[in-house]
């Protein structure tokens, strides 16, 4: 049921991480953590939805996955595969605007075609903007932007704007929270221009026992996080702060001249 919780993250993206390890841990081969992952992928999203969010990003596959055993490459393919079969009907009905970002060529024909669809069936949908990275990049996108920018204009100088209409998909905007599970802190190229001012969460949570309610959690707890941007805190004695600012520049143009006299 959808709420009217003021969150502030319009757009969340999250690094779902830890299956392997998650089955190892229970003496299972890798890919079972990857089967019992994918199972939490529609709650996560229905939640996301719930909470008010515009966009949510998954990290399915990146572009370095590709160097992983082959069985477990293809189980990935496969999990692709029946999400969106699974989740077809529930997309549609609910509005949910579906999209792939990232190179999916090397994907069987009959996935390619389920997504294609899906894509286009969802293409005017005005709800939750849910986008899998798979066979995605952040290095690989920005190459592809500027390179894109560049046929259009030769000649022309690229500014952050022209970079940021040129992603894969543009209108999904920079990450306002990017929550990562399994315990690692990195953002493994991951949304590398779009996740300049986001707000980082780190879970140690691994993917396979990542819940709705955790999620509401974070969601929750970082909620009030004040975001400045480079900027200082809202104050209304800005009078006073300039002034003590003239104070401070002073100062240090005094101290300098004592610096070269010595
Ligand atoms: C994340 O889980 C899923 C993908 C990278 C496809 P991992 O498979 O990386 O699991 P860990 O990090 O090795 O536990
Ligand atoms: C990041 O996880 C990619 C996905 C979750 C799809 P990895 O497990 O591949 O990242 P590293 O190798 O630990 O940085
Ligand atoms: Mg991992």
């Amino acid at each position: 049921m959808k709420e009217t919780l003021e969150n502030q993250f319009k757009h969340v993206a999250i690094i779902m991480d830890g299956n392997g390890r998650w089955a190892e841990a229970r003496s299972h081969a890798r890919v079972w953590g990857h089967i019992r992952g994918s199972r939490i992928v529609s709650e996560i999203v229905e939640e996301a939805d719930d909470l008010g969010v515009e966009s949510l990003t998954l990290y399915a596959f990146s572009t370095e996955n590709w160097s992983r055993p082959l069985l477990e490459v293809k189980t990935l393919f496969l999990l692709l595969k029946k999400f969106i079969k699974k989740e077809k009907k529930r997309i549609i009905a609910n509005d949910i605007r579906f999209k792939v970002m990232g190179d999916i060529s090397p994907l069987p024909d009959e996935t390619k075609s389920l997504i294609y669809e899906l894509e286009t069936l969802t293409k005017n949908a005005k709800g939750l903007k849910l986008n899998f990275a798979f066979g995605y990049g952040g290095r690989d996108e920005i190459i592809k932007s500027v390179n894109c920018f560049i046929k259009k204009n030769p000649g022309k100088e690229l500014t952050k704007e022209d970079l940021a209409e040129n992603l894969l998909i543009p209108e999904i905007k920079d990450v306002d929270l990017l929550i990562r599970t399994g315990g690692d802190m990195r953002v493994s190229n991951f949304l590398l221009w779009q996740i300049a001012y986001a707000e980082l969460y780190f879970t140690k949570t691994k993917w396979p026992e990542f819940k709705r309610s955790e999620f509401r959690q974070i969601i929750l707890e970082t909620n009030d996080r004040e975001r400045r941007f480079g900027s200082v805190e809202k104050t209304d004695s800005l009078n006073e702060n300039e002034m003590r600012a003239d104070e401070n520049l002073r100062l240090m143009s005094s101290s300098k001249t004592e610096w070269r006299g010595n």
